[in-house]
């Protein structure tokens, strides 16, 4: 295959939550095309085995590459600390992942009690135990699966009484341990960030990745000679989900060149 500077950067995720990374990319990199896929019929990942997340992220490569993406932004903490090794080792472009910001949250925190927010595939995964492994061991971790939340982010329900309760019983028990720092560690997340800090208040770093993949992405496509500096008319974003597309479009509103596919795949 022929790359080619204006191919686009290709993104999945579970769902919507991947999102968050594009507009974060977006923002680095406007002049980009971009092509973005949401499994939002198998979501959530984060509930699912190694084997069936690995299934859907060979899938959703395999989708970008026949869009002829020039790299892959897994925008999913779930389907990255579960499959980036073998994406890595067995495709021949670039990937650019996604893991809890513990590290960053390590260098932030002032009383060494860190919490982190993922899903039960993130935190029980191989690659996040490495990592927080990593970690200076004064630090203490709390980590908490946030059960129910992808869901309701995924049907659009940001505001409801049973989000709030959800996330109260999330948040509840780190609260209980005094953290000082909260890594999300779900790109969905990025969605709830007016509603944890309605509970948590203003004393408690909230900490995402998306910046910190954004600058990664543009390091790579400019050490591979494949990032794209022209911004014209035909500049596209397409984004395919396999569910409908209502609360991806709500998300999506205030951006240009946007194209919502519903398909199935
Ligand atoms: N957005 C995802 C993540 O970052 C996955 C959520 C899920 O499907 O469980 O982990």
């Amino acid at each position: 295959m022929n790359t080619t500077t204006s191919d686009p950067i290709g993104f999945f995720d579970s769902g919507i939550g991947g999102t968050s990374i594009w507009q974060e990319v977006n923002k680095l990199l406007p002049e980009e095309n971009t092509i973005y896929l949401a499994d939002s019929k198998n979501a959530p990942y984060g509930e699912k085995s190694k084997e069936k997340i690995l299934e859907y992220c060979i899938k959703n490569t395999e989708f970008l590459l026949n869009k002829n993406a020039k790299i892959i932004v897994v925008a999913c903490n779930t389907a990255t600390t579960n499959a980036i090794n073998y994406l890595r080792e067995n495709y021949d472009i670039p990937f650019i992942g996604i893991e809890p910001a513990i590290k960053k949250a390590g260098l932030v925190t002032k009383n060494n009690t860190i919490g982190v927010l993922a899903t039960k595939g993130t935190i029980n995964s191989k690659l996040f135990e490495r990592t927080s492994n990593k970690i200076d061991n004064s630090i203490k971790i709390i980590e908490q699966i946030g059960y129910g939340l992808v869901e309701l982010i995924e049907n659009g329900e940001l505001d409801s009484i049973k989000m709030e309760k959800l996330i109260y019983n999330c948040l509840h028990p780190m609260l209980k341990e005094n953290i000082d720092a909260l890594v999300l560690g779900c790109t969905h997340y990025a969605y709830l960030v007016p509603q944890i800090k309605k509970l948590i208040g203003n004393n408690i770093q909230i900490i995402d990745s998306g910046l910190a993949v954004a600058k990664q992405t543009k390091r790579i496509l400019n050490t591979t000679g494949l990032i794209n500096s022209a911004i014209n008319e035909e500049n596209f974003h397409h984004f395919y989900i396999n569910k409908e597309g209502k609360t991806l479009t709500e998300i999506l509103k205030n951006y240009n060149r946007i194209k919502i596919i519903e398909k199935e795949f």
